[in-house]
């Protein structure tokens, strides 16, 4: 199956998944070899509307890595003619004259798709919005679940912090609920819990999920604890929710003691406090692995949508 651009998890196909995780597996040995020339001719440009570091950072080391080369704006509110008044449409057919893929932070849930639909070249969404998607987060988040717990049938996952407006976490939810006998634990206050139509698609996937707000009673069961932020503003904004609440749902060395021996810990980053700095040193804590990964499926990413 060919994808032409990528902008929601749920254009993944099982056996997309899996052509894509034994793509990464080939770029491990390519990069272990010291990457490649192959696709010197190719051109990335990364254009982004929001703050990043791993994902801008590991798509132009993806694209370094397989020989090509990267134009880029890390600050295109400021930096492009948006600035000017510019639609993304716009920009993106004209960027699209000066590349061979686009890959696309924008500020605005569906940015990406409105960008594929006029775009000459596969667009990438590199996270869109708050409470949007970012689907190459959650590609590098199960191929690390792929990789460290072998099988993702039968795989019991608890997500964790701010569920309402995590982009990474709502298409994790996504691809987690194409597999089979999956359990989902999605663990938060009631006002950041999961939202509906992730919850919908699940159902109709026959995807068991629970809905919980003490993650001690969970954290024993899982395979995976997946950690997410929960950023200040959403706690200035929710009267309800204070930074006792929410600090009930960090993990230091007692949560850890809670999880299974062959546990992971995951987390897309950036953190803030919700993972103890000593947690670290923990053979289960993958967040840091998880961007190495990063880099190796975006590299497979970029292959398939040229081949
Ligand atoms: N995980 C992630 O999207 O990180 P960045 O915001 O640094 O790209």
């Amino acid at each position: 199956m060919k994808l032409q651009h990528v902008y929601e998890a749920q254009q993944f196909t099982l056996p997309k998944l899996l052509e894509l995780f034994n793509l990464a597996d080939d770029m491990e040995r390519i990069v272990n070899r010291g990457g490649t020339k192959d696709y010197q001719s190719k051109i990335m440009a990364s254009l982004f509307y929001e703050p990043s570091t791993r994902t801008r950072f590991s798509f132009e080391s993806a694209m370094l890595r397989l020989g090509g080369s990267v134009i880029s704006t890390e600050r295109a509110q400021e930096f492009s003619s948006v600035m000017l008044g510019e639609s993304l449409e716009d920009t993106v057919r004209v960027v699209g004259n000066y590349s061979d893929v686009i890959v696309l932070r924008s500020n605005e849930i569906g940015g990406a798709k409105r960008a594929a639909e006029v775009s000459s070249v596969p667009v990438i969404n590199a996270g869109d919005g708050k409470g949007g998607q970012h689907p190459t987060q959650a590609l590098l988040d199960l191929y690390t679940i792929h990789k460290e717990v072998k099988t993702i049938d039968g795989v019991k996952v608890a997500m964790v912090g701010n569920l309402a407006d995590g982009r990474t976490v709502r298409s994790l939810a996504y691809l987690l609920g194409k597999f089979e006998r999956v359990k989902l634990y999605f663990v938060a206050p009631p006002a950041l819990q999961m939202k509906q139509d992730i919850l919908d698609y699940l159902a109709r996937h026959n995807c068991w999920f629970t809905l919980e707000s003490d993650l001690k009673k969970v954290l024993p069961e899982v395979d995976v604890l997946y950690v997410t932020r929960i950023e200040q503003e959403v706690l200035d904004q929710h009267e309800k929710i204070n930074r006792e609440i929410a600090s009930s749902f960090f993990i230091n060395a007692e949560m850890m003691k809670l999880l299974r021996p062959n546990g992971l810990v995951m987390h897309p980053l950036p953190r803030l406090s919700e993972i103890a700095p000593a947690v670290d040193a923990d053979p289960r804590s993958a967040y840091f692995r998880q961007t190495r990964n990063g880099v190796l499926i975006r590299m497979a990413l970029l292959v398939s949508l040229w081949e």
